[in-house]
């Protein structure tokens, strides 16, 4: 344990006093409870979190709610927050806990680490939090920050690099477990401040070094390479892709169609879109293309209401969205659910679970947004 780290752990420990912000996941100290909010927080914004977190502990208040919960139900909850393979490893896991652990959370880093959808960053971010083990976390906060600390100008996405950083970081919550006095959960405090830190002072871009308790131990800072790090090499491009979806409408219902049960989005609901490749075909013409069953022939007066833009890992989307209704079928035997999809009232609607560029569509063009979620 050098004095360096010494001197830094301690810093980041007063500064994590006196700045961490107020988070709700920060006052308990229930693995449960933390275990979600980090997995929400894997691609996820604190802001958006906040909500969800509060929705999904009244909702599943504990492990037991949670392993018997319908996977339906939950991605209702989850809806909005994308990346749906998260609410599904949360089931999984939540079973496995209480199948293997009766229904007690797992103390111990390896176990935590066996759950399904637990890497090394967040069983060490639950082992830290919710035990106040020395368990290392490296996330892309704590990367920019100790890159910069130390200056550190290699790749930190390549393997002996990042493993390294996470030397550093094991480093740094070891000495804060060794200081400590036993009166604070100093290895969580140390971890939070690193990852708050990297949040809030050694940001993207214009960080406040004025503002860092470590300015005077940063490499970065003293050789002007501050904005250089981390070096994350060539980032690969957004590529564009552009769909239209469609807003059927038939007495007082809407068509929608639930997505298969792998590849992206799995089992979740969609307004019928298809995507414009090539731009030769109509938006009537996709639409009966794709629908013929459903539809009469030709749809009437298709209006365009709106565009919807939404971002998501390496793509860039443009969603134009299509409205038009249609008239009941002639014949009384029709059926409510087809190949095409399912007729739903916007109250049904609210009940099923949309990836977010369809739940905009819904909350934008269907339904008013409920006050409180
Ligand atoms: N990002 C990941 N985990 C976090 C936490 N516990 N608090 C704030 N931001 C986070």
């Amino acid at each position: 344990m050098s004095t360096e780290s010494r001197a830094i752990a301690g810093k980041l420990l007063q500064w994590f006093r006196q700045h961490g912000r107020d988070l709700p996941w920060r006052r308990v100290n229930d693995p449960y409870s933390i275990w979600i909010s980090e997995i929400m927080l894997q691609q996820t914004r604190v802001k958006t979190v906040v909500d969800y977190w509060h929705h999904w502990m009244q909702r599943f208040p504990h492990v037991f709610a949670l392993a018997e919960a319908d996977l339906n139900e939950i991605l209702k909850v989850w809806a909005g927050l994308g990346y749906y393979t998260r609410a599904r490893n949360l089931h999984k896991a939540a079973r496995k806990i209480v199948d293997e652990h009766a229904g007690a959370f797992p103390d111990t880093y390896s176990e935590v680490r066996a759950l399904p959808g637990i890497g090394r960053y967040t069983a060490g971010a639950i082992c830290s939090f919710a035990f106040n083990q020395a368990t290392p976390i490296l996330d892309g906060n704590v990367i920019r920050l100790l890159t910069r600390l130390y200056g550190i100008q290699e790749n930190p996405k390549e393997k002996p690099t990042n493993e390294m950083l996470w030397g550093l970081a094991a480093e740094l919550v070891k000495t804060a477990d060794r200081l400590s006095s036993g009166r604070a959960p100093d290895c969580a405090h140390l971890n939070q401040a690193l990852m708050e830190m990297g949040a809030l002072v050694c940001t993207p871009k214009a960080p406040r070094c004025g503002e860092c308790p470590l300015q005077h131990h940063c490499c970065a800072y003293r050789d002007g390479l501050v904005e250089s790090l981390p070096n994350l090499g060539q980032r690969a491009s957004m590529t564009p892709r552009t769909f239209a979806a469609f807003l059927i409408h038939r007495q007082g219902k809407w068509l929608v169609r639930q997505r298969p049960n792998n590849g992206v989005n799995a089992g979740l609901w969609e307004f019928p879109n298809v995507e414009v490749s090539d731009g030769t075909l109509s938006p009537s013409e996709l639409l009966s293309q794709m629908l013929e069953p459903a539809l009469p022939a030709t749809p009437e007066k298709l209006e365009h209401v709106g565009t919807i833009r939404h971002s998501i890992t390496r793509y860039r989307i443009t969603l134009h969205v299509y409205h038009t209704s249609v008239p009941m079928p002639k014949h009384r035997h029709h059926h409510r659910r087809h190949s095409s999809g399912t007729w739903y009232r916007p109250s049904e609607l609210e009940g099923l679970a949309f990836p977010s560029a369809h739940q905009k569509i819904l909350r934008r063009f269907i339904t008013t947004p409920p006050s409180t979620k």
